[in-house]
């Protein structure tokens, strides 16, 4: 039957006839729920988002916002997703849509319900005060012909849920857990084992299956690429992925767990990742895109590792073999190579403790927001007064693989924390890597913006006027 089951807007349905491609978006659209809208089908537009009840720390339910556009509905067997007619009707709206309605922010209403589901996930999270509304909630949502000014307002605008709201309600009940799930179909196999024992088996049984993390990435190359996948191994309902771990001399991060989760977790305990996080896609992807997944795509513009590397981060391989830990500066083989085997899954990334004291990133895209980088620039920088005592450069964007710029460390490494010192640093900075020229950036603008960000770290970090 390849069937599964799900709650949308509060009622229990069935799915049958599940295909390992079929993503929830297409899925909620033929049940008759064409309020979330397709407009890219690759994360970018928001027109598509639901929202999905996820764990939240407390034991109860947090409402995430996701791009249905991306969610395989395979994955979601046992869960439970709102869309934005569930949320409210003509004859009784919701907060949000009687908001957007009389301050003029919807006009050909094609964006309208991915700003609803969009708004609503901020309206409920569980810290925010009613006065508070973190307009960045909306960052993974485009509008072409209201403009922002109303929608802005309309978000601006909102208080508080009343006690007696039935999804703030909800939230004090646990999530639902997920359901094992193993589909034969004629487009393939899908499985999303419960335990990393089984994932592992089910890998060594499959060498080169897909795994399916968030779907940030995969989800794209399924809509638009038309990618298809023999098997199919889904690992959000591995506990194993989602751990986060502070030990004496590492602290461990699950590769299962969503950007947004990490973020949350840390609190900014990893200034590092906390200056990355909020410049990685929208709040829709970070609230799927795992970094288990930025690694596994290998990609060389990925944000993760010019980050991880500047921390010394290592990734943890599982198979069941058993684990073993690479360094990421070992890590990349090549483009879009790695060395990890086809039985093998990243299971978490450790960061050594204690951490670089003075850390920084850049990333050079074409808007602050919601963009891939041209460049990415990590850099974590211990002093011994006021001499470099060691300093480590991950870059992203300049190579078939992100690297390590060694030559400038090295350039750095013992010299005194000057102004001198830097400048010439940086020279050697620009030279590091072999960037292409492509439709983002050409290679001597990489080259340009390698050598501006050493300059801006040391000027932002010494608090002196920048000469020219
Ligand atoms: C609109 C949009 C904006 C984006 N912006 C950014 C950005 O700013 N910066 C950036 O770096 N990326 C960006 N991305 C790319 C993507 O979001 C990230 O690469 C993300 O981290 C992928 O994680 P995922 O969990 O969604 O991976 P998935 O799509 O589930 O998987 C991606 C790949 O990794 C493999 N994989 C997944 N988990 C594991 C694991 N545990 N072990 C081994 N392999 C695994 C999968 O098999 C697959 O090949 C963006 C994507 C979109 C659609
Ligand atoms: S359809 Fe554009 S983000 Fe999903
Ligand atoms: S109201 Fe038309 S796209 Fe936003």
């Amino acid at each position: 039957m390849n069937s599964i089951t799900l709650i949308v807007n509060g009622v229990p349905c069935e799915a049958h006839d599940v295909r390992p491609h079929t993503t929830l978006l297409n899925w909620l659209r033929d049940q008759g729920l064409t309020g979330s809208k397709e407009g890219c089908a690759e994360g970018e537009c928001g027109a598509c988002a639901v929202l999905v009840a996820r764990p939240a720390e407390d034991g109860g339910t947090r409402l995430e916002s996701v791009n249905a556009c991306l969610v395989m509905l395979a994955a979601l067997n046992g869960g439970e997703v709102v869309t934005a007619e569930g949320l409210g009707s003509p004859g009784n709206l919701h907060p949000v849509q009687r908001e957007l309605a009389v301050r003029g922010g919807s006009q050909c209403g094609y964006c309208t319900p991915g700003f609803v589901v969009s708004m609503a996930a901020e309206y409920y999270r569980e810290d925010r005060r009613a006065s508070d509304f973190d307009i960045h909630a909306l960052s993974g949502n485009l509008c072409r012909c209201t403009g922002y000014r109303p929608i802005v307002d309309a978000a601006l605008a909102l208080g508080g849920p009343a006690q007696e709201d039935p999804f703030a309600r909800r939230r004090e009940q646990p999530a639902p857990a997920p359901q094992p799930t193993h589909l034969q179909t004629p487009d393939g196999e899908f499985h999303r084992p419960t335990t990393l024992a089984e994932a592992v088996d089910l890998l060594a049984a499959n060498s080169g299956a897909v795994l399916l993390a968030g779907g940030t990435d995969w989800g794209v190359d399924v809509n638009l690429r038309h990618s298809r996948a023999a098997v199919t191994i889904a690992l959000d309902g591995l506990p194993e992925l989602r751990t986060l771990n502070w030990a004496d001399d590492h602290l461990e991060i699950g590769a299962g767990l969503t950007l947004s989760e990490i973020e949350r977790r840390l609190a900014g305990r990893v200034p590092l990742l906390a200056e990355w996080l909020p410049l990685f896609a929208s709040r829709l992807i970070r609230n799927s895109a795992t970094l288990g997944g930025n690694l596994g795509t290998a990609s060389p513009i990925g944000d993760s590792p010019p980050v991880l590397l500047a921390l010394d981060a290592r990734v943890v391989l599982a198979s069941n073999a058993g684990e073993r830990e690479v360094p990421l500066s070992d890590y990349f083989t090549g483009y879009r190579r790695t060395v990890r085997r086809g039985d093998e899954l990243i299971r978490a990334v450790r960061i050594p403790l204690p951490l670089a004291p003075i850390t920084g990133f850049y990333k050079i895209a074409k808007r602050r927001f919601d963009d891939i980088s041209s460049v990415a620039v990590g850099i974590a920088l211990e002093l011994d007064g006021e001499v470099v005592r060691s300093v480590r450069i991950g870059l992203g964007g300049v190579a078939a693989t992100p690297i390590r710029a060694y030559a400038t460390e090295e350039a750095l490494t013992g010299q005194p924390w000057t102004e001198r010192t830097v400048r010439e640093a940086a020279r050697v900075l620009r030279g590091e890597g072999t960037p292409l020229d492509d439709h983002r950036a050409s290679a001597a603008y990489r080259a340009a913006m390698l050598e501006q960000a050493l300059l801006k770290f040391y000027f932002e970090k010494t608090g002196q006027e920048v000469t020219v």
